[in-house]
């Protein structure tokens, strides 16, 4: 039987790290000098946890909000409402010592390791930096550090790389950089912003399996931001499915892939392989592409490209998050 969401946050029986609550991000579409009258719902109340250790993939299309959501979460910007606790601490409420803890323990890996590494500085200053600007170690002690990230990153021997510019290198060994960096202030927890989509496919299987890897290792908690279901697959141990702003689905992996429910889900699905060869999935075909959420009317907001729309879906508000089965989340009437 379907049970409604009371608690948006989906219950689950360890503590979470990660607790995000009806958290919502709307931008402001303005005219210079003008008050803002439209805005982009980014993120529409959004709520997930993360359990320590555990991989949680957010994927969707382009413009769906998931780099909003980690952008708020590592708080490079401020929600329009709703919370995010770390280890119960509301982030956008901390002390200044909290906060210097928080920018220690929560970091973000983003796309392209070619922007995001400043060319001018050696591989060294650049892995060095969030130990720098965090006050960590002494010189020595930062070399160290250094030297075993490089290590474990498996840019060996860490001496042939420290004093390379990131030019110098390849994408995959700059996206190594870009994790060492990511990852030297020991953080708890990571967002990674699809930091393997502009690698080639041989590559990409490399930084998979060094991520996969880390985690292990190393314990922390990610929230994997992707638009392709494979890697995620691959990666996490939950999945949410976004569109326009809103979570339309979320389940454990492999559940997901093998039994999705919602038809924007499903229609994504339809072009990821499945490892058993006997499983048949009907082929789901969405009409047209994503629009921006300004000012979305007060509908599903999967409505103008779902198969199965009715009247009651165009009459109602967005659907409410309903759990169907253990960890098993949707949010359409009609499944
Ligand atoms: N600073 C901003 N000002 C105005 N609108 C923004 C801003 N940043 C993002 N948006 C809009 O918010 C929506 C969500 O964008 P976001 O970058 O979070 O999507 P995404 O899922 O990460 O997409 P992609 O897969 O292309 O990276 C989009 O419609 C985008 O145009
Ligand atoms: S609620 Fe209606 S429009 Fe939305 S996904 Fe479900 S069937 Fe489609
Ligand atoms: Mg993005």
């Amino acid at each position: 039987m379907a049970v409604e969401k009371l608690d948006p946050s989906p219950i689950t029986q360890t503590k979470p790290l990660v607790q995000v609550d009806r958290l919502k991000k709307y931008y402001p579409i303005a005219a210079p000098f003008r008050r803002a009258v439209h805005f982009v719902h980014a993120v529409d109340d959004v709520s997930f946890q993360i359990r320590p250790g555990h991989v949680f993939g957010l994927v969707g299309e382009s413009g769906c909000g998931k780099t909003t959501t980690g952008r708020v979460l590592v708080r490079l910007t401020n929600p329009t409402s709703g919370r995010v606790l770390l280890e119960e601490k509301d982030i956008f409420r901390l002390t200044k010592l909290q906060l210097v803890q928080f920018r220690q323990s929560v970091q973000m890996m983003f796309q392209d390791p070619y922007e995001s590494l400043n060319p001018r500085m050696t591989i060294f200053d650049i892995v060095s930096e969030p130990l720098d600007v965090n006050g960590i170690g002494s010189l020595r002690e930062r070399e160290e550090r250094i030297a075993d990230m490089l290590n474990q990153v498996g840019l060996t021997p860490p001496q042939a790389f420290l004093f390379r510019f990131p030019h110098e290198l390849s994408g995959g060994q700059r996206q190594r950089v870009a994790i060492a960096r990511a990852l030297v202030t020991n953080p708890r927890f990571v967002v990674a912003d699809e930091p393997t989509s502009m690698l080639d496919v041989s590559i990409r299987t490399g930084i998979m399996q060094l991520l996969a890897g880390l985690r292990e290792k190393l314990g922390i908690s990610y929230l994997y931001i992707t638009h392709d279901l494979a890697v995620a697959r691959y990666l996490c141990d939950d999945i949410a499915v976004m569109y326009l702003g809103k979570i339309v689905e979320q389940a454990p992996a492999e559940q997901l892939l093998r039994h999705p429910l919602h038809p924007y889900t499903r229609a994504l699905i339809s072009a990821v392989p499945v490892p058993d060869p006997s499983y048949q999935r009907p082929p789901v075909n969405i009409k047209g592409g994503v629009s921006r959420p300004v000012d979305p009317p007060p509908r599903c907001r999967f409505y103008e490209r779902c198969p199965l729309a009715t009247r009651r879906c165009a009459n109602e508000d967005h659907p409410p998050l309903v759990e169907r089965d253990r960890g098993h989340w949707v949010a359409c009437y009609e499944v």
